[in-house]
């Protein structure tokens, strides 16, 4: 456990120092906050059709008050953490904590996320569990923030920007600060989803002039996305007992939460540690899985530039459990046009390219840190 959580946190890094080391090449657009407050709000939204308790990890700055609480299906919690706070917020399902928040059973408390037998975490959830990640104060008076497959998969989540009334952040397209990932059957509207065709005409902060770009998939690919071997509970196959398993036609659950393959089996190639560093480490089975129905949420540890956002610092976030609709594909929309649109985007990349010879990066790690600048400057600018 300790060494994915650190896996994670070097990827992060490395995008920062990529960030950092591209700063002299490029303008950025960062405004100081007119309000000047210390802290921003972190709402969280259970939008699933049961009960969930979130679970919020604090790995710097000041953390909100309430490390983990009961939130009914439609309830928000709003919480406050400083400007400077780093962490992380997952959803823990089918739990059996009683009306005063005691576990007495055996075993897990929850079925997935679980803590331990307490409400309020004090550490890491177990695995698996999608993850909303942020860095608040980050290189460039940015703060970073993702979805994270690399832990596995839990519930559907997205995260939506709140402008907290700083100007700078007001000014961003929110269909380009919103990403979500619906990798459960139950929750996804299907290939055709479009909220802005009718009814409230909004969906995650974005309406009918600033529309989410959203990935079109069938239904059974959403269902049976993730490999046989890493869903938690498999269902019975007629093969049973036989290895490899037939995965092909047995139904699954409309809940299938899905262990990484680095959660499962903890390889280093898997999990990108040992020698499987930043240059070496590519792409697993399941990194590829989780990225074809959630391309707007980190795959593996290596993952950033197609899975990072980046907001002027002071803003605050909504963490969405469940939004329903379908996956974003914000990055590769932006990515795309951006490819069209900017100019710049060689001038960014050579100097990228110098920066990644310092760092031994494969050329197409340093593409993946130019994508990733050019995604800032969409968003900045
Ligand atoms: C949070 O819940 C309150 C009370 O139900 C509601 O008024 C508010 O609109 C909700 N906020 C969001 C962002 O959904
Ligand atoms: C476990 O939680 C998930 C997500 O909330 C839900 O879909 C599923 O029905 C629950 N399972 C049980 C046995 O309650
Ligand atoms: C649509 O969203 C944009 C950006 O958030 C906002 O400026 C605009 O007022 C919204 N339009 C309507 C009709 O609400
Ligand atoms: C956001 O909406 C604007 C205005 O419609 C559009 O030009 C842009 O391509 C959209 N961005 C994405 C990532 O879809
Ligand atoms: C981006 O461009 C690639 C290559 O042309 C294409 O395969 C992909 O579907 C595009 N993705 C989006 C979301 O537009």
């Amino acid at each position: 456990m300790a060494q994915r959580v650190l896996a994670s946190t070097v990827s992060v890094m490395l995008l920062l120092a990529a960030i950092t080391s591209g700063e002299h090449h490029m303008k950025w657009k960062v405004e100081k906050r007119q309000g000047g407050s210390t802290s921003v709000p972190l709402l969280i939204t259970n939008n699933c059709a049961e009960t969930i308790y979130p679970g919020i990890l604090t790995q710097g700055g000041t953390g909100p008050a309430d490390s983990g609480f009961k939130l009914s299906p439609g309830a928000n919690h709003s919480l406050m953490v400083s400007t400077d706070w780093q962490g992380r917020v997952w959803g823990r399902t089918n739990c059996s904590f009683d009306d005063s928040g005691h576990f007495s059973g055996s075993g897990r408390a929850c079925t997935t996320g679980d803590c331990g037998p307490v409400v309020a975490c004090t550490g890491t959830g177990e695995l698996p569990a999608t993850l909303a990640e942020f860095t608040l104060s980050g290189a460039n008076g940015q703060s970073y923030y993702d979805l994270s497959m690399v832990d596995g998969y839990n519930l559907p989540m997205a995260i939506e920007l709140i402008a907290h009334s700083m100007s700078n952040v007001d000014d961003i397209p929110p269909n380009q600060s919103n990403p979500s990932c619906v990798a459960s059957v139950g929750n996804y509207a299907g290939p055709s989803f479009n909220p802005y065709a009718s009814g409230s005409k909004t969906f995650l902060g974005t309406n009918d002039s600033f529309q989410l770009p959203f990935l079109s998939a069938s239904s059974d690919k959403i269902s049976n996305w993730c490999p046989w071997d890493l869903q938690v509970s498999p269902p019975t196959s007629p093969g049973d007992g036989v290895y490899p398993y037939p995965d092909g036609n047995v139904q699954r659950p409309a809940f299938d939460p899905c262990f990484s393959a680095c959660a499962k089996y903890n390889e280093p190639a898997y999990c990108c540690t040992g020698k499987y560093g930043p240059s070496k480490c590519q792409a697993n089975y399941f990194s590829k899985a989780a990225k074809a129905v959630c391309p707007d949420a980190y795959s593996f540890a290596y993952d950033d530039a197609d899975s990072t956002f980046a907001v002027p610092k002071g803003a605050g976030f909504n963490v969405v459990l469940c939004p329903g609709g379908a996956s974003t594909t914000i990055l590769a929309t932006a990515r795309n046009s951006s490819q069209v649109q900017h100019s710049g985007t060689h001038a960014i990349g050579a100097s990228y390219n110098a920066f990644a010879k310092g760092l031994a990066l494969t050329d197409g790690m340093a593409m993946k840190a130019v994508l990733a600048v050019t995604l800032l400057v969409v968003l900045v600018t």
